[in-house]
């Protein structure tokens, strides 16, 4: 069900502490790796948005115990030596790109049928990236596009490949080791640019010797099959992507004064603090502790006067997701941001790309794109459209959080993704003082 928002400029600053919801790619993590062990698997912390809630039921139907104890508190029994059972009807993966690759890799193991599907959103984004090297490894898919509706037709008795991924891709990277799992021999992973490193922290955490070695461009990671992961407790802290609209908030409403607290701080997901401190944030990381087998820390942050810079394609990696509301900060700072190397935003939950040009151009930002780059120009935001937000989450909160400086709301035309990643939105940007409408 569509429902539509607005967000206005505040008449107060933006105060208080918040606490931020679990990362999503942890708590796909947790429950795949769960259902994949002997034994049951505590979870604290886990994130209950729509994309995870559609990995809990996959993991189901695949015939895991998956129980939720109560707020973010959830335990899997998984299903161990048994191995994957043949779901009995398709899974629905939502518009969940973490979960469909992750778990068509871990479900490539073993010798069962499934049909996958997933929304409007999923079923345009290319599987292919997956699919090929599950076919290396002997896996066999029933699809003519690579893209869902499709079905694995085969899998189990895999074969061990040496696997250099040609995009900078967790969830390949993901799809690949978690094949390997149940593959005899040693499966190997060529990553050219790290990313995010989920998978490999906690394969370790449930016991699996998985090797990391860094090398000239990147690391090789290595996995020797089939191995058995036992089960463990997973404490799911929170999410550097979903405090990023907070975080963006306070900067860009004036005397605002905030702390978002339960931040992971990993150098594969913090590139947009970086890029925000050299724009001249006040963003300050205090009370450093581990959690969880990840480093959280309490982020303080204030209204600052930023200035445009150049992030280069390196970056992209640590802040794939974070380009559209850095865009949208960008609208509110000195001179120009260019953002270079976005091809991958182009097959996100929805074209980034174009869609944040689009939403800051219709709102009178000046924005343009040549290639993969994208340049803000900051300044005055005269604000007063109505987004498109084409199924994507990230598009939507981004798009709020302009109207929080715009001189008239801005509008959108569909909130109801957020649920996705970010349930509470709504209620944590209230209770730091931006009431967003929702109709
Ligand atoms: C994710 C990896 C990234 C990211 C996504 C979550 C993950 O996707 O955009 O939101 O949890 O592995 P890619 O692997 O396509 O870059």
């Amino acid at each position: 069900m569509n429902a539509s928002a607005k967000s206005k400029k505040p008449n107060t600053p933006l105060s208080g502490r918040v606490q931020t919801p679990g990362d999503k790619s942890i708590s796909h993590r947790a429950l795949i790796l769960g259902a994949l062990a002997e034994g049951t698997t505590e979870i604290t912390g886990l994130l209950e948005g729509d994309d995870i809630l559609r990995t809990a039921d996959a993991m189901r139907a695949f015939g895991a115990k998956v129980k939720r104890l109560g707020d973010g508190r959830w335990q899997v029994t998984g299903r161990g030596e048994r191995g994957w059972r043949t779901p009995k009807t398709p899974v629905d993966f939502g518009n969940a790109g973490t979960g469909a690759r992750l778990i068509m890799g871990a479900a490539a193991g073993y010798n069962i049928k499934v049909s996958y599907t997933g929304d409007a959103s999923l079923s345009s984004r290319p599987m292919g990236r997956v699919l090929t090297p599950l076919r290396d490894m002997g896996a066999e898919f029933d699809t003519k596009t690579d893209k869902l509706p499709l079905a694995q037709t085969k899998g189990g008795k895999l074969v061990a490949i040496s696997y250099t991924p040609p995009h900078a891709s967790a969830q390949v990277k993901s799809a690949v080791l978690l094949a390997g799992l149940n593959t005899e021999g040693t499966t190997e992973l060529h990553e050219r640019s790290l990313t995010r490193d989920h998978t490999e922290n906690m394969l370790k955490a449930f016991g699996v010797n998985i090797v990391r070695k860094p090398r000239e461009q990147g690391q090789i990671i290595t996995i020797d099959g089939p191995v058995a992961l036992k089960a463990t407790k997973v404490k799911v802290p929170g999410d550097p992507s979903s405090a990023a609209f907070l975080i963006a908030a306070a900067l860009m409403v004036p005397g605002s004064d905030i702390i978002v607290e339960n931040v992971m701080m990993n150098d594969a997901r913090s590139g947009l603090f970086e890029v925000l401190n050299e724009m001249g944030a006040f963003l300050r990381a205090d009370n450093y502790r581990r959690s969880g087998g990840e480093t959280i820390a309490d982020l303080h942050v204030k209204h600052s006067k930023l200035r445009g810079i150049t992030v280069m394609s390196d970056r992209v990696p640590s802040m794939v997701d974070e380009y559209p509301v850095l865009a949208v900060i960008a609208a509110t700072a000195r001179g120009t941001t260019v953002m270079r190397g976005l091809g991958e935003l182009r097959v996100k939950e929805s074209d980034r790309l174009t869609g944040t040009q689009k939403m800051l151009r219709a709102n009178g930002v000046d924005a343009t794109i040549d290639g993969d780059t994208l340049s803000v120009t900051g300044g005055h935001i005269p604000g007063g459209a109505k987004v498109k937000t084409r199924h994507d989450h990230r598009m939507a909160m981004s798009a709020l959080i302009l109207g929080l400086a715009s001189e008239k709301p801005v509008r959108i035309d569909d909130a109801s993704m957020i649920a996705t990643s970010f349930p509470r939105f709504f209620d944590l940007m209230a209770e730091i003082g931006a009431s967003l409408d929702i109709s």
